[in-house]
């Protein structure tokens, strides 16, 4: 029988509960139940909650970790993380104490330009085009004051409008290519809400415009929409010591871990297939706090792999370099954030997460966040190329199996401080705690 439903977006969220446990889940009761335990006890924030999107029925709970000891610039800070995967806050915060003792990390924003689109089709003489935009311009901006007062207020606005032919890739398309300041915001409804305006202009201004043919004049808007490659809104963070400051408890050779270190780099920035799992570390780092931020990770996520394969090749984010015995660790990404508008303000767990951070500019935003991806890329690459990922990894990932096995507080302590000196593995939890309960009967 067909689950079609018309109108749900018009029942109430226990009806919807109701259906839905009635349509799709053998034991309806057990399922209410479950979705009903997720439930926020403070009504309000409950309904906030519910309010951030549409047909809301629970909640979806991700940790929120925090990783300490990160110095950028000269400055303290802990790093708020919101984030499923076990080892990823654990090896950020390894990372960060180790370059606490050397320096720290360093950031610098390189560019914050956004861009955004308006695509159109336009049958005709191009020169006839061109100067029709040349005349026209002024009325883009002049046409968007409203919606740019604002903004401009706050040191931002649109930057520039250039028209773009793109006809030789498909016939009559072109393209007002825009470039704007967003200042603290991320921007996306600001360039969105400029863009729309600039389409209507387009199209008022073609109809009366007196060169046109009749042709000509019935220009085609297909779209306005904001890039999120956004390539001119980069930062780079890098941290660097001398070679022989390498080392540490572990007992690596500084010489010979900073040689593989850099080969590790090296097969990264020439292997498609390794540059991805690489930049996916990264991404462990940088999405954990673009989420804990309120940020758009799915924008962040997009443009930052279309910058990886920038040179047409997908290739590495981070690089590495020694250069006169100074070992230097670097990446630059390109990241769109914001700390004002969007979520910033709404969700409380953001707004905690940013206070943590000392109430971040967008610009000091990116600088943590791009430190975060380096930490996360320093401490995978310091498990790959000596100890093995797999090590530092299970151990983490020993509470979820002790999880799934329904250990008791007791049986965990057991198990957390057998598996200090062995090898973790999902048979060996499983048979370490198959003994301690044969022991118990
Ligand atoms: C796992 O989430 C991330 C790593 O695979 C990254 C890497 O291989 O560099 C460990």
């Amino acid at each position: 029988m067909s689950k079609a439903i018309a109108g749900f977006s018009k029942l109430t969220k226990e009806q919807k509960i109701e259906w839905l446990s009635q349509e799709y889940f053998s034991n309806p009761d057990e399922a209410q139940t479950l979705l009903r335990k997720y439930w926020n006890d403070d009504a309000a924030l409950q309904q906030l909650h519910d309010e951030f999107i549409e047909n809301t029925i629970t909640n979806f709970y991700l940790p929120l970790g925090v990783a300490p000891n990160f110095i950028i610039n000269g400055r303290e800070y802990t790093l708020p993380m919101a984030i499923e995967e076990s080892s990823v806050v654990a090896a950020a915060a390894k990372a960060a104490k180790f370059w606490s003792a050397r320096g720290g990390f360093k950031a610098t924003v390189i560019n914050t330009e956004k861009i955004g689109q308006v695509h159109f089709l336009f049958n005709g003489d191009t020169n006839k085009l061109n100067q029709f935009f040349g005349e026209i311009k002024h009325r883009f901006f002049s046409g968007t004051e409203a919606i740019t007062k604002n903004m401009k207020k706050r040191g931002g606005g649109i930057l520039g409008i250039e028209l773009r032919d793109k006809s030789s890739e498909i016939p009559g398309y072109y393209q007002l290519h825009t470039t704007f300041e967003t200042v603290d915001s991320m921007g996306a409804n600001f360039i969105n809400s400029c863009l729309e305006q600039f389409s209507k202009i387009l199209k008022e201004e073609a109809l009366i415009y007196s060169s046109f043919n009749e042709q000509e004049k019935q220009l085609q808007v297909i779209m306005s929409i904001l890039s999120n490659y956004v390539p001119n809104c980069l930062v780079r963070a890098e941290v660097s010591c001398p070679v022989d400051e390498l080392c540490d408890d572990a007992g690596i050779n500084p010489k010979e871990f900073a040689e593989k270190f850099l080969m590790a780099v090296r097969i990264a920035e020439t292997e498609p297939y390794r540059a991805v799992t690489h930049n996916k570390g990264i991404m462990n780092g940088i999405d954990a706090v673009v989420v804990a931020t309120g940020n758009d990770f799915r924008a962040v996520e997009a443009g930052v792999h279309a910058y990886a394969s920038k040179n047409g090749k997908y290739s590495s984010l981070s690089h590495a370099s020694i250069d006169n015995g100074i070992f230097t660790f670097w990446i630059e990404v390109p990241l769109a954030l914001g700390t004002v508008g969007g979520l910033t303000s709404l969700h409380p767990l953001v707004k905690l997460s940013l206070e943590m951070l000392g109430n971040p500019s967008a610009r000091e935003l990116m600088q943590i966040v791009a430190v975060a991806g380096l930490a996360q890329n320093f401490a995978a690459l310091r498990s790959l190329t000596t100890t093995g990922i797999q090590q530092g990894h299970m151990k983490m990932h020993l509470m979820n199996i002790l999880n799934q096995l329904g250990a008791s507080d007791s049986e965990k302590n057991k198990a957390i401080k057998h598996f200090e000196q062995h090898t973790v593995s999902h048979a060996a939890v499983h048979e370490f705690i198959e003994e301690l309960r044969k022991i118990k009967v």
